[in-house]
């Protein structure tokens, strides 16, 4: 991170404002979306206050209905309720338009592992669908556990959910998806026993942050970065998603994961991907996939012998975030006292391909750290030789590239100039960008 002292040079948006066609676009279909998991912590902290959004913004379909489907026992005012009390501050000081959503959300208890519970749902989510006419079109979101993932898709096909006919009918998943390799494979065939492909989506929802997709932008949509992109430039690269917040309420689902399968194998691939992939010929999901698919194929795996060169785990104690004592991973309620799961990872990674030969790549992330921060640092080699050494030494700070993800979602570039004067003096200056400048529309979070 540049230090705070860095002078910056603003860097002024260019051209005029992005036009409407840049916007989210809303579609018209009618749909039922059906949340399971409807009650737990997901649903709550970010896809209701993200759906509630959306149709403050008039981006939800003129005609939809949203049903929550959980274990819990509840009537539809409770759910309501309960929703009403997942909207942050921001959302319920804008115009607020509860009634009109209220009138849309319901709620059915469906035990996941139950045929007969999902044929009740499916009798329930017809009944709906003739009420407010809509066309049969269904979205089943799983905010649940991954151990309910295989009963669910199976008991949705079994109930005939997952029928297209004139309808359509879509199953969204997140991570983790399965816990190895094997795994991964067998949750991927049960899948497909019921769903074809094209109705299933596996989701990252870090690839839903406007600064994750501008790193492709940033890289293939300007011709001075690419050049220098590569083993000749650049020293290393290092990718940092670091949180601030605990496990939370969530130990149940992260004791069992940890940090590789809760934010590598998932958000800091991805991340790495976009930063050290080649460009496709086109932008276009399947080509973009595929030139991913080509970087991980050149990831050096980590030689067993010497794992500690590569990758260090822990685990956090207890201590002060923020001003506040926080406890220990260990004390956090559902974790098991003697859990060795970690809650932090740093390790080095290294792309064998022409590009990127040598350069070593630095993934960290982890929970309780000092502060929330998301970024990609670029850092470049230092000048071959330098023809100031009479007058400066032979050091020279390097260039570094800052892709500012979260909270700060910025572009810095410092770079050297001479400090003015009649001496010979440098100082590292930071061209800074910010990403959400000159923009006044509505910019909807990740999970919008
Ligand atoms: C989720 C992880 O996928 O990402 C959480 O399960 C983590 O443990 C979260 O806190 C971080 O997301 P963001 O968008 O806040 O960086």
């Amino acid at each position: 991170m540049p230090n705070e002292s860095t002078p910056r040079a603003e860097v002024i948006p260019q051209g005029p404002e992005p036009d409407q066609s840049c916007q989210l676009e809303k579609t018209n279909e009618p749909v039922t979306m059906v949340i399971f998991g409807a009650t737990g912590d997901l649903t709550c902290r970010k896809l209701f206050p993200a759906l509630y959004s959306l149709f403050q913004n008039a981006l939800l379909p003129e005609n939809f209905i949203i049903v929550g489907a959980s274990r819990s026992e509840l009537d539809h005012d409770a759910f309501r309720e309960k929703m009403k009390q997942c909207l942050t501050d921001e959302l319920r000081e804008k115009e607020f338009s509860w009634p009109n959503m209220a009138a849309r959300l319901f709620y059915r208890q469906v035990r996941f592992d139950s045929l007969e519970s999902f044929v009740d749902l499916a009798g329930y989510l017809s009944l709906l669908e003739g009420q407010f006419s809509l066309q049969g079109n269904k979205l089943f979101y799983l905010a649940v556990p991954p151990s309910a993932y295989e009963d669910i898709a199976c008991n949705l096909g079994r109930a005939g959910l997952a029928r297209e006919e004139a309808n359509w009918s879509r199953f969204v998943v997140e991570k983790p998806f399965g816990r190895d390799l094997d795994s991964a494979k067998q949750l991927d065939h049960s899948l497909h026993e019921h769903f074809a492909e094209h109705q299933i989506f596996r989701i990252d929802h870090y690839l839903a942050k406007e600064t994750v997709q501008n790193i492709l932008m940033l890289r293939f949509a300007n011709s001075i970065f690419e050049p220098v992109w590569d083993r000749r430039y650049i020293d290393y690269v290092r990718i940092t998603a670091a949180e601030d917040i605990g496990v939370e309420h969530r130990a149940g689902y992260y004791d069992h994961y940890g940090v590789l399968r809760d934010m590598f194998q998932n958000h800091m691939m991805q991340l790495l991907a976009l930063c050290a992939m080649e460009p496709p010929s086109i932008f276009e999901a399947d080509r973009v996939r595929d030139e991913k698919t080509k970087l991980y194929r050149s990831l050096r795996p980590f030689p067993v012998e010497t794992l500690n060169d590569h990758l260090v785990l822990g685990q956090y104690s207890s201590g002060v975030v923020k001003g506040e004592k926080v406890a220990s991973y260990l004390d956090e309620p559902e974790v098991a006292p003697d859990s060795l799961t970690p809650t932090y990872a740093a390790m080095r990674i290294f792309v064998d391909n022409w590009r990127w030969q040598g350069v070593p790549f630095y993934l960290v992330s982890g929970k309780r750290l000092a502060e929330k921060r998301t970024e990609i640092a670029v850092q470049f080699k230092q000048v071959p030789f330098s023809m100031f050494r009479g007058v400066l030494g032979g050091d020279i700070s390097a260039n570094r590239l800052i892709l500012g993800i979260q909270p700060r979602e910025e572009v810095d570039l410092t770079f050297q100039t001479k400090v003015p004067g009649p001496r010979v003096c440098l100082r590292s200056v930071t061209m800074h960008f910010n990403y959400n400048q000159g923009i006044r529309e509505y910019n909807p979070d990740a999970y919008a």
